[in-house]
């Protein structure tokens, strides 16, 4: 474990991904500007902070994770510009800022998404830290995740769900899909840095992923649009199907809970003991943000 402190850990990864951030991206193209936009504007930083932590925990030098934890920043980011077009969730505020489209025009940020995706997946190349069979590896899981069977899926689902019934094991497979797997490759992708075994980990992962995506709806429903940096009370508007509104607040936060319990209980056997890990992942399950 390196010297991250408990007190400060959050911030210290934050201001770790953000001028690495800065320092890998250029403006010198319209397309460039759009992605330094997007990329810049005030998100949480959830999923590199995920990669770090559980690199940390089994030794990995953070150098040899920065280029995972920022192609995955970029491809989540590449996902939200997406998500916000006006063919998808139409919205005009993300991160506190306006969306990409609103910002430029819906073609730059359709163009923005796709050289994100590519951009992604140059700069795991490109890394020399990595080796090229742990590069491959990384690529072909990353791959899985957000591909057709994967997040994509799960947007697709997001958006035909808005015309049909649908029951609550539909919406946690469709959260699992859209927001769970990419959560899932933070916690993976860094143990396969590190050479060590999943399979502890894997249900910790699923967890944490669907969870994240019932916390998101959840605060949809309970937070302010200044809170959340996004417009919020829209899914009802939108007709969308997630499970505070087919089941209603109570039984979400119970299931939250249920999520919750479980993986605290999964992170306990780990000893993690007082790793940053352990309180970031409890910090996810009480975020308001
Ligand atoms: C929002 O993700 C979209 C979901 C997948 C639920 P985040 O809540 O991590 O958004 P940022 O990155 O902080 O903007
Ligand atoms: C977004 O889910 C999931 C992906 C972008 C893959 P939401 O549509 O609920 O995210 P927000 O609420 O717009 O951030
Ligand atoms: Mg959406
Ligand atoms: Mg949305
Ligand atoms: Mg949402």
């Amino acid at each position: 474990m390196t010297n991250l402190s408990l007190d400060n850990f959050e911030v210290e990864l934050q201001n770790r991904i953000n001028s690495y951030l800065n320092s890998n991206l250029n403006s010198n193209n319209q397309i460039e500007e759009a992605i330094k936009f997007a990329l810049l504007a005030p998100g949480k930083r959830v999923r590199p902070t995920l990669i770090y932590l559980v690199g940390d925990f089994y030794n990995v030098a953070l150098e040899n994770l920065d280029s995972l934890a920022l192609a995955t920043e970029i491809i989540h980011t590449y996902s939200l510009v997406h998500d916000d077009l006006p063919c998808m969730d139409d919205d005009d505020l993300r991160r506190g800022l306006p969306t990409l489209h609103k910002k430029y025009s819906e073609a730059t940020a359709v163009l923005a998404g796709d050289a994100m995706q590519s951009l992604a997946i140059q700069i795991i190349l490109e890394d020399d830290k990595l080796s090229n069979k742990l590069k491959v590896s990384i690529i072909k899981l990353l791959m899985q995740k957000i591909g057709h069977k994967g997040m994509i899926l799960g947007q697709a689902l997001d958006i035909n769900f808005e015309q049909v019934s649908v029951d609550k094991e539909q919406i946690l497979q469709m959260n699992y899909l859209k927001t769970g797997l990419l959560i899932e490759f933070c916690i993976l992708a860094p143990l396969m840095v590190a050479n060590k075994s999943q399979n502890k980990w894997n249900k910790i992962a699923r967890n944490v992923g669907i969870a994240f995506q019932l916390i998101d709806d959840l605060l949809d429903l309970e937070e302010s649009e200044e809170r959340l940096g996004k417009a919020t009370k829209k899914d009802h508007s939108k007709n969308k199907k997630n499970l505070p509104l087919i089941l209603g607040r109570l039984e979400t936060i119970k299931e939250i809970k249920k999520f919750h319990h479980e993986t605290m209980e999964s992170l306990s056997k780990l000893s993690l003991n007082n790793h940053p890990l352990m309180f970031y992942v409890e910090s996810l399950f009480n975020r308001r943000s």
